[in-house]
């Protein structure tokens, strides 16, 4: 096969997804799995883009490639039979990945050491950090991963913030409105840590989750389609805890994320 041939692989992805699709036809569960589909499809061509811009080869930009498209393949599974996207111990999205990628086999065709890539990827790709144990290659490609699903979540979120539409309760991992912002996940902001999923107990604390992903923004290709598109203005804006939201603007103009 091509080593550069993404053709084949959007196939097996659009296949798959579409049996998720016909199988309810509630519009929530329709909306939320078509989410997925499109986010799948903005994280592929991030990876590729951020893959382009560090001068990789032809065979890494297509590992990127499918390491972007492929991240998310267990949230199909996860959403048809838990109806959430709120991982737990026992229920994580790139574990599940990892699952329907062995049990599919949709690499049958690429040689072993890709497939270990991809694999490594996708489970790492929704964790608070990637796994020291990885090799240099492997936390590469996590990186790239990471950094082009973070790309697209901010482009989700951003406008989602922004709508006066109806809720979408998975897109807010199931939280409460209180406006008050968590004394953990503030001081994990302010001493420069990304925020724990376990500690998220409210809106804001997500979304100042979603801004404390600039500690682990990898790629100058990232940094510069966040900074681009205003998208941590964006999110600060809709935080309503005007007390610790001053605090968290002092903290972004000290840091300089430009
Ligand atoms: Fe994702």
């Amino acid at each position: 096969m091509e080593s550069n041939n993404f053709t084949a692989f959007q196939k097996i992805f659009d296949d798959y997804v579409a049996k998720y699709l016909q199988k309810r036809n509630d519009s929530d569960y329709k909306q939320n799995i078509n989410l997925k589909i499109n986010h799948s499809k903005e994280v592929f061509k991030h990876a590729v883009k951020i893959a382009k811009t560090e001068n990789l080869t032809e065979k890494q930009i297509f590992t990127a490639g499918l390491c972007g498209l492929f991240h998310d393949i267990g949230r199909f599974y996860q959403y048809y039979y838990f109806n959430t996207f709120k991982d737990t111990e026992n229920l994580y999205h790139g574990q599940i990945g990892c699952d329907v990628i062995d049990k599919e086999n949709f690499f049958a065709d690429l040689d072993n050491d890709t497939i270990i890539l991809i694999r490594k990827a996708v489970y790492a790709h929704g964790l608070i950090s990637i796994p020291e144990k990885y090799s240099e290659e492997e936390k590469f490609f996590s990186k790239i991963t990471r950094d082009a699903d973070k790309c697209d979540i901010f482009s989700i979120v951003s406008k989602y913030y922004k709508e006066t539409g109806p809720r979408n309760i998975s897109l807010e991992y199931g939280l409460s409105t209180n406006p008050a912002i968590s004394e953990n996940v503030l001081k994990s902001f302010l001493n420069n840590f990304v925020v724990s999923k376990t500690d998220l107990k409210t809106l804001n604390d997500f979304k100042l989750l979603q801004i404390s992903w600039i500690y682990d923004i990898n790629f100058s290709y990232s940094k510069d389609y966040i900074n681009k598109n205003n998208f941590l203005t964006i999110i600060l804006n809709t935080i309503t805890d005007n007390e610790n939201k001053n605090k968290i603007i002092n903290h972004l103009n000290n840091m300089c994320f430009q």
